[in-house]
């Protein structure tokens, strides 16, 4: 339900519509892509790429928009929280790669921290940087601090010192073949990159109830996770970080934890096209991480598609136990703007997390389905 209020344009959503045109408070499809949420104050922040029309749109022409919301149906348009510039000098600068933003809120020094996947412009994807910056406000305006390929000179903490001194020969092998998935599951990316420091593209963040963050990101030429542990501030890397499912080629990362188990959606490796989605769990944000296959539930299509979205965040509701919405983004790349957003209830089948498609539903979800794990 839409209309227009007394004071201009505002919505009044009762429910989701997965997939469809979704209206913020201006009457405008919301502009949040590859979005994360953050819970502030009993309010829901949603961040993402703003995305602008024609092909050009796959690159930052604005920056990040944020909306608010306190029943994620409407949302309020809170405008850009960080921006791109001008400034050929700015590595900011606009036509330069922003993607799957994230933001948390630090306790202790009350700053506001988002961290997204930077790439520099004119450069493709060869960067693979993550940027980070921080506010005040949660709303921003966010300051940019730096953007960084991680862990320059640092191993891993599980990875074995048999392999580090490894030699790094790239053309020794024929791709594909079985001996180069033993090379990149063996981290062949980890050690060539090493000295300069690792790749990070698709990323997310996650705050543990002890109040460490980690930062997840696809790294090694995007076959391996890395989950990384950031510093007491947020704002950087403690140094301590671990390889997570080598070599399976895992993206889209979105992390929760229920009952003391953590939890990933994530997708495979086909660009803007979707793919079969993928779920993992683990006893503690560093893993280890053990695959529980592919959470949607439908028809072969819906399966191999993950509803035709690609993950991007999950979203713990306020007030209810144990209800979490899997956030997935339909990309569309030649007119990005257009893209629309996949909103679902997690569900528990035998202890893994799943989702079904829904034409429509809304929270009141969660109260009819509560243990629908037996
Ligand atoms: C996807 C990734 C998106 C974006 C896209 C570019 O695999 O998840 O965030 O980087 O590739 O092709």
């Amino acid at each position: 339900m839409i209309g227009i209020g007394l004071a201009g344009f505002q919505t009044d959503y009762q429910h989701f519509f997965p997939g469809k045109e979704w209206k913020d408070d201006r009457g405008v499809h919301i502009n949040a892509h590859g979005g994360g949420f953050l819970i502030h104050e009993d309010t829901y922040y949603w961040f993402g790429e703003h995305k602008i029309a024609g092909k050009e749109g796959n690159k930052a022409h604005v920056g990040v928009r944020v909306y608010s919301s306190k029943d994620l149906y409407n949302w309020k348009n809170e405008g850009i929280a960080l921006e791109v510039h001008e400034d050929p000098n700015s590595l900011l600068v606009q036509g330069c790669v922003i993607e799957r933003p994230k933001v948390i809120y630090n306790e202790k020094t009350r700053k506001f921290v988002m961290w997204f996947h930077h790439e520099l412009k004119g450069q493709g994807y060869d960067a693979a940087l993550t940027g980070v910056a921080v506010s005040d406000q949660v709303t921003g305006p966010y300051t940019y601090i730096k953007s960084v390929n991680p862990h320059a000179g640092i191993w891993p903490t599980n990875y074995p010192d048999s392999l580090k001194s490894w030699p790094v020969d790239l053309d020794r092998y024929e791709r594909p073949s079985e001996e180069w998935k033993e090379a990149v599951v063996n981290g062949i990316f980890l050690r060539r990159d090493f000295e300069k420091g690792q790749m990070a593209r698709d990323m997310t963040l996650f705050v543990d109830d002890d109040g460490k963050a980690y930062h997840f990101h696809s790294s090694e030429n995007n076959q391996t996770l890395h989950v990384a542990e950031l510093t007491d501030d947020y704002t950087d890397f403690s140094g301590k970080y671990t390889r997570v499912l080598p070599g399976l080629q895992n993206e889209a990362p979105a992390i929760f934890k229920k009952e003391e188990k953590y939890y990933m959606f994530s997708s495979g490796l086909t660009g803007w096209k979707p793919n079969p989605g993928k779920s993992a769990v683990a006893d503690h944000p560093l893993g280890p991480w053990t695959p529980l296959g592919n959470p949607t539930r439908g028809t072969d299509e819906e399966m191999k598609t993950t509803f035709w979205s690609q993950s991007t965040a999950v979203i713990p509701v306020m007030g209810k136990e144990d209800a979490f919405i899997f956030v997935g983004d339909r990309w569309t790349p030649e007119n990005p703007i257009d893209g629309k957003y996949i909103f679902l209830p997690v569900e528990f089948e035998n202890s893994k997390p799943i989702i079904h498609w829904q034409d429509q539903w809304d929270l009141s979800f969660f109260d009819q389905n509560e243990n629908t794990d037996e």
